[in-house]
């Protein structure tokens, strides 16, 4: 990483919703087309109530469901198109081209949540977001960039 280009990996306490949606909505307008950010952590980390103030941050108004069961949600926002998937239940990389991976990312923003499911399939150059849950109820994200993503995280304060 070119000195100069913000400290990452970039801790911060969520401690409640409106936290999260803080940092997802001073995250929202540096997405564009192409990016991949992936949302790691354990079940009930926060991961969808991330992605849902997100969405709502680039004008989605409608429900923003957990796309535990249709495995991928497309919506068209402000942003353009972004597909928020969740691959919990994937099996297999090749069940991703019948969800449309490749093709969400060629066409826009994807948000995943269980991204180790798409094994060799994820993007290297991506935002990974890291969600946490303590034992003490402690929540907290840890993000790290990828590719271009330091360069646009500099000075990034949500
Ligand atoms: N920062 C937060 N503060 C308080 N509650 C939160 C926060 N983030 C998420 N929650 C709550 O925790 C619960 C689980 O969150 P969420 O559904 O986002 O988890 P998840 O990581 O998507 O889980 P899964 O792996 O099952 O998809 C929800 O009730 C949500 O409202
Ligand atoms: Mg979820």
């Amino acid at each position: 990483m070119p000195a100069g280009f913000g400290t990452l990996p970039l801790h911060f306490a969520l401690p409640d919703l409106p936290r999260t949606a803080a940092l997802a909505t001073a995250l929202a307008p540096l997405a564009r087309a192409g990016d991949c950010i992936a949302l790691w952590g354990d079940l009930g980390a926060g991961k969808t109530a991330f992605a849902r103030a997100f969405l709502r941050a680039l004008g989605v108004v409608e429900d923003v469901p957990s796309p535990t069961f249709a495995l991928v949600q497309p919506y068209d926002t402000d942003g353009g198109p972004v597909a928020h998937f969740d691959l919990y239940r994937i099996e297999a990389e090749a069940e991703l081209d019948e969800i449309g991976f490749d093709a969400a990312l060629d066409d826009g923003i994807i948000l995943v949540e269980w991204p180790g499911r798409a094994g060799r399939r994820l993007p290297d150059d991506r935002l990974d977001i890291v969600f946490s849950l303590d034992s003490s109820g402690q929540r907290a994200a840890t993000l790290t960039g990828h590719g271009d993503w330091p360069a646009r995280l500099d000075g990034f304060a949500p």
